[in-house]
This record gives C-alpha cells, sequence and structure tokens, in this order.
C-alpha cells in the first residue's frame, strides 16, 4: 500500500494558514503556493541517492557527496499544478516537466482528459504529479493511469491539501504510489470541495471566478 506522508513543517503550516484564508488575494495567494511547494520539494527529496565524489578545497583534496543523478520529471495537473512547479523547479532545476490537462466536470465531478504532453524518458524518470487539492481523487487517479499508460514506473503525488476520500481512492487504484500531503483535512462537502480545505484552487491561484 502506498504511504501517506504529511509534511507539516512548522513553515508549511504556517503558510498553508493564509493560504486557507479566503481574505489572501491572488497574488499573496500564488505566492505562498510557489513557497509552500518549493518547502515540500524539499521534504519529498529526501531519500535521493547519492553518490561519492573527490574534490579540491583550497585546504585539502577530499571525499563529499553528490546527488547520484536520478531524473526526475514533474508533472502538474491543469490548471491548479501549475501554480506548484516554479517553486519546485527552484529546488529541482534539472527536472524535466510534462503537463496533464484534466478538469473535475462539475455536473458529473468526473475527471476530463483534454491535453497531455510529457518528457519521452518518462520510464526512467521519478515522476511528481502535483496538483493542490486531492478531493474525490477523480482526477489524480486518472492522470496517474494516462502516465501508467504512457510507460510511467515510479510516481509519487504531491499536494496541498487532501479530503481522506481522495486519499482512499488513490492508495485504493495506485498501492505503488506515494502520497505528499502539506494538510489532511477533515472531509468534502456535498459538492465534492474539500472541508475546510481553501475553496477553488484554479480560481484563487489564477483569479478566475
Ligand atoms: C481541481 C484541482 C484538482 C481537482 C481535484 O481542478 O486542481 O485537479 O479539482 O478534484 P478531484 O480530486 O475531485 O478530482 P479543477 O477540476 O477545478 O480544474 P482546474 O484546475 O482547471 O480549475
Ligand atoms: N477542487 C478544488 O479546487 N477545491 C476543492 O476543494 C475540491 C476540488
Amino acid at each position: 500500500m502506498g504511504n501517506v506522508h504529511v509534511l507539516d513543517h512548522p513553515l508549511i503550516q504556517h503558510k498553508i494558514s493564509f493560504i486557507r484564508n479566503k481574505e489572501t488575494g491572488t497574488k499573496e495567494f500564488r505566492e505562498l503556493v510557489d513557497e509552500v511547494a518549493m518547502l515540500m520539494a524539499f521534504e519529498i527529496t529526501r531519500d535521493l541517492p547519492l553518490e561519492e565524489t573527490t574534490i579540491e578545497t583550497p585546504v585539502i583534496k577530499t571525499k563529499t557527496k553528490v546527488l547520484a543523478g536520478k531524473k526526475i520529471g514533474l508533472v502538474p495537473i491543469l490548471r491548479a499544478g501549475l501554480g506548484m512547479v516554479d517553486g519546485m523547479l527552484k529546488l529541482i532545476p534539472a527536472a524535466k516537466v510534462g503537463h496533464v490537462g484534466l478538469y473535475r466536470d462539475p455536473e458529473t465531478l468526473q475527471p476530463v482528459e483534454y491535453y497531455i504532453k510529457l518528457p519521452s524518458d518518462i520510464h526512467e524518470r521519478e515522476l511528481i504529479v502535483i496538483d493542490p487539492m486531492l478531493a474525490t481523487g477523480g482526477s489524480a487517479k486518472d492522470a496517474i493511469q494516462s502516465l501508467k499508460k504512457r510507460g510511467a514506473k515510479n510516481i509519487r503525488l504531491m499536494c496541498l491539501i487532501a479530503a481522506p476520500e481522495g486519499v482512499e481512492v488513490i492508495k485504493e487504484a495506485h498501492p505503488d504510489v506515494d502520497i505528499y500531503l502539506a494538510a489532511l483535512d477533515e472531509k468534502l462537502d456535498d459538492h465534492a470541495y474539500i472541508v475546510p480545505g481553501l475553496g477553488d484552487a484554479g480560481d484563487r491561484l489564477f483569479g478566475t471566478k
């Protein structure tokens, strides 16, 4: 079964409080999402493999460690996932970025895929699927399915806020996928919005509605 990691570092919790607040405007919301994505990238890369190298300091020749060059791919789910890409790239600048376009039909609540463009070597990359919200889990479940269909082998899912219902859907459909969250909330409301949540992530990021 995939593990669920709640990355509840104090800085992340602090910033998530401002992100949730309905008084937070678009500019600040965007900046905070960017910052939290960067902090989460710091935590999610904790297990990246290292290798030994030899360098010379001004004092002596010494052995040190550098990243072993594991290839990473970021896959934001459009549109709200875009808000987390730059923050993550600040820490993982060599990552390639693929895009999956999905929206949740407001009537049926089912995800509809409208776009996909991925790095050609996804089968050899550690992919991090990113989306601020994991609500019913339908969008992330389908996005991950799409990646697997195209050869992806190692996938993690990173979201700001999740509902328990969405977490269960991913655990059931994709037991090989670890989930990284900044917060695990209480439940979904009758419109499948996360409670307490932050509202509509795409609208708050891009100032629509
Ligand atoms: C939001 C969010 C997720 C999805 C989560 O996107 O960014 O992708 O809903 O809901 P689910 O877990 O129930 O599938 P939305 O469908 O509003 O599209 P948008 O990003 O284009 O606004
Ligand atoms: N999508 C959002 O943007 N917010 C929610 O609470 C649920 C789905």
